[in-house]
């Protein structure tokens, strides 16, 4: 039988406090789990718990330098191959030095090499857990996609108690779990659209609009930690999710050129991407001057890329679609999902506080022919991009 957690490759970075001790738990129920636990700990672990312990658990023995024979460059290895990097407990000093670069140990190598997601799991006193310097480093994670398993009240080391104990070894695993996700795209091939078309007006100006891409590449990055072949045609210069691959493109026409070239392949469309409706007629070969007065730039519509697909829409294909409105959500993406021949649409309503355009949060209607609507509250767009995939899956299966 395959267990939750069979084939994932899971770094445990094990930094210096007395909750060390609760790693040990935390890798036994990870390896029962059927993970592979590759363990890493710091110099001040090494003083709080044995490594023969862990090394004994753990399904690789223990590392702690950088400095291996068996491995000249063991942080770039050990990056590279983990499906995710976990680090319980994070010590201050540890957050410090991920959330700044600074590499000063195999640990901080191994956070600052990875491309994989990261989940940190804070433990200390109270006083440095709530001291400026540590939230500020905690804010700067959250903002860059860190998981943040925020630590618990209870007794602390030397008798104290408040808030800083290390969040409990299930609520740990639960949340490696919740982030790692179900395989239930594999052999799936999905196509996702990111960011805001631009539209050339001369040599130097385009028309934009204010998409940042952040929903699109949550759900290729999501899609692709699920088991999926993911491409991302994308106009936005973000970091490139694990094992996605990237078309760039700028203009509608090329990200329509770019989907006509693998629509028909897909499993999954998801069109994440704000296409422009209007380009200018004609692009000025050079810059437009000004002292030829104020120009005058015709537009013309763009194709809407979206409706083509739904219109050549190949047997068993899901078609995603977004709604950005201000106004009928619910009545414009409707017919938006019937137009456009949509298995889904996902509306959300961009003139509210934090939603859409730019934010790392979002709050969606999902919608689906003929279905009751299904609300999602305000939350991080990775959140969104995993209820949106699971819809996906379901239609799938
Ligand atoms: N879309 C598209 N091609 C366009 C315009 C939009 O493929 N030329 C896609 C978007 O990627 C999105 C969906 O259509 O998935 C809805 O986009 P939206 O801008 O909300 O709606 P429009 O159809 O452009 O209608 P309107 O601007 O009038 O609201």
């Amino acid at each position: 039988m395959t267990r939750p957690l069979s084939g994932r490759r899971i770094v445990l970075g094990v930094s210096g406090g007395i909750a060390a001790y609760k790693s040990v738990e935390i890798c036994r129920r990870l390896v029962d789990l059927g993970a592979h636990v590759v363990p890493v700990m710091t110099a001040g672990a090494d003083k709080f718990i044995g490594r023969t312990t862990l090394s004994a658990l753990a399904s690789e023995p223990v590392q702690t330098s950088l400095w291996s024979e068996a491995s000249p460059i063991p942080h770039t290895k050990l990056g590279q191959n983990a499906d995710l990097v976990l680090v319980a407990p994070a010590t201050a000093r540890v957050l410090a030095g991920y959330a700044h670069g600074l590499s000063t140990d195999l640990l901080t190598n191994v956070l600052i090499a990875t491309r994989a997601p990261v989940v940190v799991c804070p433990a200390m006193h109270t006083e440095m857990w709530e001291h400026p310097a540590v939230q500020d480093n905690i804010a700067l994670l959250r903002r860059r996609g860190v998981h943040v398993v925020d630590p618990e009240e209870g007794r602390l080391a030397g008798g104290d108690s408040g808030k800083g104990r290390l969040a409990a070894p299930d609520v740990v695993v639960q949340a490696v779990q919740r982030v790692l996700g179900p395989r239930d795209f594999d052999g799936r091939r999905v196509l996702v659209t990111a960011g805001g078309t631009r539209e050339p007006i001369d040599a130097v100006r385009v028309i934009a609009n204010r998409s940042s891409g952040k929903q699109g590449y949550a759900v290729a990055e999501e899609a692709a930690r699920r088991g999926a072949t993911v491409t991302l045609i994308s106009t936005a210069d973000r970091p490139v999710p694990a094992g996605v691959e990237v078309i760039d493109v700028e203009t509608s026409a090329q990200m329509q050129a770019a989907l006509d070239s693998r629509a028909s392949e897909a499993d999954v469309i998801v069109m994440a991407a704000a296409v422009a409706d209007f380009r200018p007629v004609s692009c000025a070969s050079g810059k437009i001057k000004k002292d030829a007065g104020i120009p005058e730039i015709r537009l013309e519509p763009t194709p809407d890329i979206l409706a083509g697909l739904g219109a050549h829409k190949p047997a068993g294909q899901i078609l995603v679609g977004f709604a950005a409105e201000t106004s009928d959500l619910v009545e414009n993406a409707t017919s938006k999902m019937r137009r456009k021949n949509l298995d889904l649409i996902v509306a959300n309503d961009v003139s509210a506080p934090g939603v859409g355009f730019q934010h790392d949060t979002n709050a969606v209607t999902f919608l689906r022919p003929d279905q009751p609507l299904e609300s999602h509250p305000l939350s991080d767009k990775r959140d969104i991009a995993r209820a949106l995939l699971d819809i996906v899956a379901r239609l799938l299966a």
